[in-house]
């Protein structure tokens, strides 16, 4: 089994890309199959994830290949509705298929999707925005039939309970086909949904509001093809921010984008990092300690994202003072709590709030990674950490860190992929 070999203690200093998001990359891939003509997606991720997407799209007859640094998908043939099980429970994306399905093909055969253990994560919101377009919902077994009535999709007013990123997406890239207008009220606000309605009005689609919490679409008969280039991803870009953060170090992001960033650099700097946004990228410098932070809740976007709640709580780990983190997006996320434990790190689980008093040194220790940023946070703990630690698991970590060993070794870490 693959692990990182991390000695701790390296400061991690210097300059690096930001790579294109993968919370966008895996989106717009599903939507380009809307078009059934050549989109050219740039700057997706080399993550494990685009690929699964990757194989999804090929298993509904679309073929894609690597051009001119992006990858170009041809939807022109599909001759498949249904998304494999094991392809869709290999991870939760796989339901952001499920929209251009029904929209291009009037039909999604579906299962229920995997993906990080973080919490129950049901697809009910996701199941409601179709049928409010007139699509008919039946269970096969543990397969999912979603089908258009005969008229075809009719544009709909909808009003999510929750601003759900999936169920906003999934609303989105059915109403782009579907006939007349459609307003999604209650919408996520996260820059990887204007991302993908960026790419989608190159297609031709109307859109407006997208990155609002009310978002309006007029739908239009057909899509064409585009090139698109993905946005920075502001997850990986903050984990690397964070590595530099716990050694008091330094790290110039390039293509960093402050809007999309500024909950977390906020933090940053109230636990004593400077931050410093230039034209061309964000700066994070660390002289200090790290101070801890009275109380930090994670919320829907411009909120603090949950997805670097566990690399934030690897930080305060070694923050001078006590911290506390209400998680309110997801309700098992602090599964790293235990293994950052195991490092000398004091975290107490109160529910839906992590209790961290700040250690001076975390010791390292061989961990185990049980999924995507809680693995990343043990790579930050390690980081920091008094000697050598192995982190297992690392298949977690790939599916949305493109060569993390590699990107963070560029800054001066010892860290090995063994
Ligand atoms: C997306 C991101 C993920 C991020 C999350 C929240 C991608 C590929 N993934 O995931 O990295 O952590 O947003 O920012 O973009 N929920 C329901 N019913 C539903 C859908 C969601 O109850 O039908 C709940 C979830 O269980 C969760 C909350 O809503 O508690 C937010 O989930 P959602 O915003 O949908 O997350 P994802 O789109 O899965």
């Amino acid at each position: 089994m693959e692990q990182y070999k991390i000695k701790g203690g390296r400061r991690i200093e210097g300059s690096i890309d930001a790579c294109g998001s993968k919370n966008a990359a895996l989106p717009i891939l599903a939507a380009s199959i809307l078009t059934g003509e050549e989109c050219l997606i740039e700057r997706c991720p080399a993550i494990s994830d685009v690929n699964k997407m990757k194989y999804i799209i090929e298993s509904i007859g679309g073929r894609i290949k690597e051009e001119d640094g992006g990858l170009l998908v041809d939807s022109s043939f599909l001759g498949s509705t249904e998304v494999p099980r094991d392809l869709m429970q290999s991870m939760r994306s796989s339901v952001f298929m499920a929209g251009p399905l029904i929209s291009r093909l009037g039909r999604a055969e579906i299962y229920r999707p995997g993906g990080c253990r973080i919490g129950m994560r049901p697809i009910d919101m996701h199941i409601s925005v179709f049928e409010a377009f007139g699509a008919k919902i039946r269970s096969e077994d543990e397969k999912i039939v979603c089908e258009a009535p005969p008229g075809g999709l009719k544009g709909a007013e909808i009003k999510l309970p929750f601003p759900s990123v999936g169920a906003t997406e999934n609303a989105v890239c059915t109403a782009v086909l579907a006939e007349g207008s459609t307003v999604i009220r209650g919408a996520a606000c996260e820059p990887e949904i204007e991302d993908l309605a960026t790419f989608l009005k190159s297609c031709g689609a109307e859109i407006e509001g997208a990155g609002s919490s009310v978002i309006k679409i007029k739908g239009v008969k057909r899509l064409s093809g585009t090139r698109h280039k993905v946005i920075s991803d502001r997850i990986e870009g903050g984990t690397l921010m964070l590595a530099a953060a716990v050694t008091r170090g330094s790290l110039f992001l390039r293509g960093g984008v402050f809007a999309h960033m500024e909950s977390f650099l906020m933090a940053l700097s109230l636990c004593g990092c400077s931050v410093t946004v230039y034209n061309d990228g964000i700066e994070v410098k660390a002289q200090n300690r790290l101070s801890s932070l009275e109380k930090l809740a994670t919320a829907p976007h411009p909120g603090f994202p949950t997805d670097m709640q566990p690399q934030m709580m690897a930080a305060l780990a070694t923050a001078d003072g006590e911290s506390r983190i209400e998680e309110n997006i997801f309700e098992n996320r602090f599964g790293a709590a235990k293994e950052l434990n195991k490092m000398g790190a004091h975290i107490e689980i109160y529910g839906k709030n992590a209790i961290i008093k700040g250690v001076r040194c975390l010791e390292g220790k061989d961990t185990e990674a049980s999924d995507l940023r809680g693995g990343a946070a043990l790579v930050i703990a390690a980081l920091a950490a008094e000697g050598e630690s192995n982190v297992g698991g690392i298949k977690h970590i790939e599916r949305g860190y493109s060569g993390l060993d590699e990107r963070l070794r560029s800054l001066g870490a010892d860290i090995e992929r063994t």
